[in-house]
């Protein structure tokens, strides 16, 4: 399962970095703006930084100005993934830039029908929205296994991007169903390392260490 990091937040993204943890990386028009940076420059320093799959979303909502955008985009640097949102409009560019050669993300599923005509427009990646789905009591995680289901019976080649994540449980269970990809904020990434059990063994470890004045270096 690839992890790919939901911030455009640099500093965050280097510390995950050097962890190890970065697959890629997600960015929305939100996390933009959060960030207070412009979004070509933003862009350009993340796909600097990281080798993989870096998504940056069109701002646009009409056929022709979001391929223009997706054109411009995609210059910024050859890991640009054009973010599309889930619109006749949407797939439409779609179809014609994935027919270009370029890597396309389309975001905002909420569906499996959703996530069938982007596989079909020639989506490299396909992101449904887990927590979103939850917030208004839809099981989000029925929805990753309606569409691994579906991808799996005609071998569609569209990956699952398993978005909108706020737990560390959404993580494991999207790694269960089957999802290709999570991208979740760094602290929910980190979080993943958290174990009460962990933290109790390893100060009494420290204690006994202390008190027997064991050393190694
Ligand atoms: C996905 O690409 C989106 O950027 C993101 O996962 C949305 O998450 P949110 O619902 O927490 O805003």
């Amino acid at each position: 399962m690839k992890f790919f990091v939901d911030t455009a937040d640099v500093p965050a993204i280097r510390e995950l970095n050097d962890l190890g943890f970065v697959d890629g990386v997600t960015t929305n028009p939100s996390l933009i703006k959060k960030s207070g940076r412009d979004i070509i420059e933003v862009t350009k320093e993340i796909c600097d930084l990281v080798d993989g799959p870096v998504s940056a979303e069109v701002t646009a909502t009409d056929y022709e100005t979001m391929v223009a955008e997706g054109r411009k985009l995609a210059e910024i640097a050859s890991n640009v993934v054009i973010k599309l949102p889930l619109t006749l409009d949407g797939l439409k560019a779609c179809k014609t830039l994935s027919n270009e050669g370029h890597k396309i993300n389309v975001t905002l599923c909420f569906s499996a029908n959703q996530a069938l005509l982007a596989a079909k427009a020639g989506a490299t990646y396909i992101s449904p929205f887990i927590g979103r789905l939850d917030d208004i009591n839809i099981d989000g995680l029925e929805l990753i296994e309606d569409i691994r289901t579906i991808y799996d019976n005609y071998g569609f080649e569209t990956e699952i991007l398993a978005a909108s994540i706020r737990t560390v449980n959404h993580i494991s269970d999207c790694a269960k169903i089957g999802a290709d990809v999570i991208t979740a904020p760094p602290a929910v990434i980190k979080a993943m390392a958290n174990h009460v059990l962990t933290d109790k063994g390893l100060a009494a470890f420290v204690a006994d260490i202390e008190a027997a004045g064991i050393k190694i270096l």
